[in-house]
């Protein structure tokens, strides 16, 4: 086979910048697909437009859209929504880069806001939760749904202890493989901590380890009762909440129901 000068020198350097930002979103997130029947079926029963807030590459935006729906989908990182606009051509997928705890979307009202995957556990604490909560409900129409997926329980290990932990998550790019694994989580009664060990192994036989790097994501600890009193407190109704069951590679969810 004969490269290109470009070919080559995509070969030999691994993703950087936004690219490589994109690259650990998808293989961290990207798999998981237990929730979608979920969000499917709230996004059959909205009638109207779909907000969905920290959307990151699109996981759950280019799935709806693909079901004929019209979504907004808002995050604060600019690379993982221009990845999500590439891969939506075509699609009903419009992009806002914005803060969740401080966004404006000029009067728009929307039939459904889904905030997957934890990432109202991302913003700060209960201060900032209520920011969001506060402009979630400015963006509702009346009647209109805010479901957030929020992980209450995870087990501690450490596999610096012994602890086997999860096995790693593993893609090829341009011949680059590129690896992550969970390697500890700590659970306080604050947050929970998730550490990841990054690595990315070169093209040529024996591969050998190019970079490796740990990634630390702080959750904030929630229970679905202190996310619905919040939510009530930003001035929205609590509905019966929902759950996406446990999977052997991914813990399981409940998901805090608010109406407006
Ligand atoms: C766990 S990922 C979920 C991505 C996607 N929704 C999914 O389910 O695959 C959390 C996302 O929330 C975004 N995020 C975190 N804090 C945010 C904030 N304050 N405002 C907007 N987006 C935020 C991150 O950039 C990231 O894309």
């Amino acid at each position: 086979m004969v490269l290109s000068s470009r070919e080559r020198r995509q070969q030999s350097s691994p993703a950087l910048g936004a690219a490589r930002e994109v690259l650990w979103h998808d293989l961290e997130c990207g798999a998981y697909r237990a929730d979608l029947a979920l969000w499917h079926e709230l996004a059959e029963q909205a009638p109207g437009q779909i907000l969905d807030v920290g959307a990151g590459t699109g996981r759950v935006a280019l799935e709806l859209a693909r079901d004929g729906h019209h979504i907004t989908a808002l995050d604060r990182d600019g690379g993982l929504l221009q990845a999500l606009r590439e891969r939506a051509s075509g699609l009903a997928v419009e992009t806002v880069q914005a803060d969740a705890r401080a966004f404006d979307l000029g009067g728009r009202r929307f039939a459904l806001c889904i905030a997957p995957m934890q990432t109202v556990q991302l913003l700060g604490g209960s201060d900032d939760r209520m920011a969001f909560l506060r402009r979630a409900r400015a963006h509702l129409r009346p009647g209109g749904v805010l479901a957030c997926a929020i992980v209450t329980t995870l087990d501690p290990f450490d596999c610096d202890t012994g602890d086997a932990g999860p096995s790693a998550e593993s893609t090829r790019v341009a011949g680059h493989r590129y690896t992550s694994r969970a390697t500890r989580v700590r659970v306080s009664t604050q947050s929970i901590v998730i550490e990841r060990e990054r690595r990315i192994f070169g093209p040529r036989a024996p591969a050998g380890e190019l970079s490796l790097e740990r990634n630390v994501v702080v959750l904030d600890r929630l229970s679905a009762s202190e996310l619905e009193r919040e939510g009530v407190a930003a001035g929205l109704s609590a509905l019966p909440s929902r759950s996406v069951a446990a999977t052997e590679e991914h813990v399981g969810s409940a998901v805090v129901m608010l109406r407006a």
